[in-house]
């Protein structure tokens, strides 16, 4: 079942996704070598708490940070590390999200580190725009796999591939509600999308094979090949007249 909300209740999840967008902007000035991931988390922790917002990750499901950061083949869920320095060269996702007065916002960036490969700018570039490739299918002409469509076929045009163990999802007075959102799928194919709901749309992209894996600290999901990997997320609503882009600084 897809909760659709009404617009007061968008307005409070805009809200949410506002500092999201804001939180976000203000870690990724700070993304250059020398830098440790724990410093981004800490520093997201303090924003969230200037703007009387609750991390929504940190605790979820035991997760110990507010911040998930995830470096070259870290596909997501990269725990923060004060031994994880970044280096010129490295490309860096941050995934963050808040939840402000019982709503939640979530979105994720993925940035160079200084100056890094072609290839790896491409990725970057191709997972971004995969996104809202995506995004312009979510409106009331279309069916929640013509965003997940629109998205593979993108980005499989590129040579790139899609990670198909983590998916999109519904969002509002929790981090995840129904529905899963994948990020391959049929054209035509599954719910019709309807104004009210909103939808936290995150492609997640390799370079080389789709596969992953866990580290052993039960988090970190890494490319089975070791190739880089590249997400971005928002969180948007879908209205009469097509998606509005919650999480886009305003
Ligand atoms: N954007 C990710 C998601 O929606 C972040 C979750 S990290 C977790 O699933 F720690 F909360 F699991
Ligand atoms: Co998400």
């Amino acid at each position: 079942m897809i909760i659709l909300k009404r617009p007061e209740e968008i307005e409070k999840i805009r809200v949410a996704c506002q500092i999201v967008a804001r939180i976000l902007a203000e870690v990724s000035e700070k993304v250059k070598p020398g830098v440790t991931t724990f410093e981004l988390d800490k520093l997201s922790e303090k924003l969230a708490k200037k703007q009387k917002a609750k991390p929504a990750f940190k605790g979820y499901r035991g997760y110990p940070y507010s911040l998930c950061t995830s470096v070259n083949a870290e596909v997501v869920h990269g725990l923060p590390s004060k031994t994880r320095v970044l280096n010129e060269g490295d490309i860096i996702s941050l995934d963050f999200g808040v939840v402000k007065d019982g709503y939640y916002g979530d979105a994720a960036v993925t940035l160079p580190v200084g100056k890094v490969s072609e290839e790896a700018m491409a990725l970057i570039e191709v997972t971004r725009e995969a996104l809202y490739r995506g995004i312009a299918k979510a409106d009331p002409r279309h069916r929640l796999f013509d965003i997940s469509h629109a998205i593979q076929s993108y980005v499989e045009s590129h040579g790139f591939s899609v990670v198909r163990e983590f998916v999109g999802h519904g969002i509002g007075r929790s981090l995840h509600e129904s529905p899963q959102i994948p990020n391959f799928g049929k054209k035509g194919h599954g719910v019709r999308l309807k104004p009210g709901m909103v939808l936290a749309i995150e492609p997640m992209i390799n370079q080389g094979v789709h596969e992953v894996e866990i580290l052993a600290d039960n988090w970190t999901a890494v490319t089975k090949d070791g190739k880089l990997s590249a997400h971005f997320e928002h969180t948007i609503a879908i209205t009469e007249d097509g998606p509005e882009i919650l999480t886009e600084l305003e």
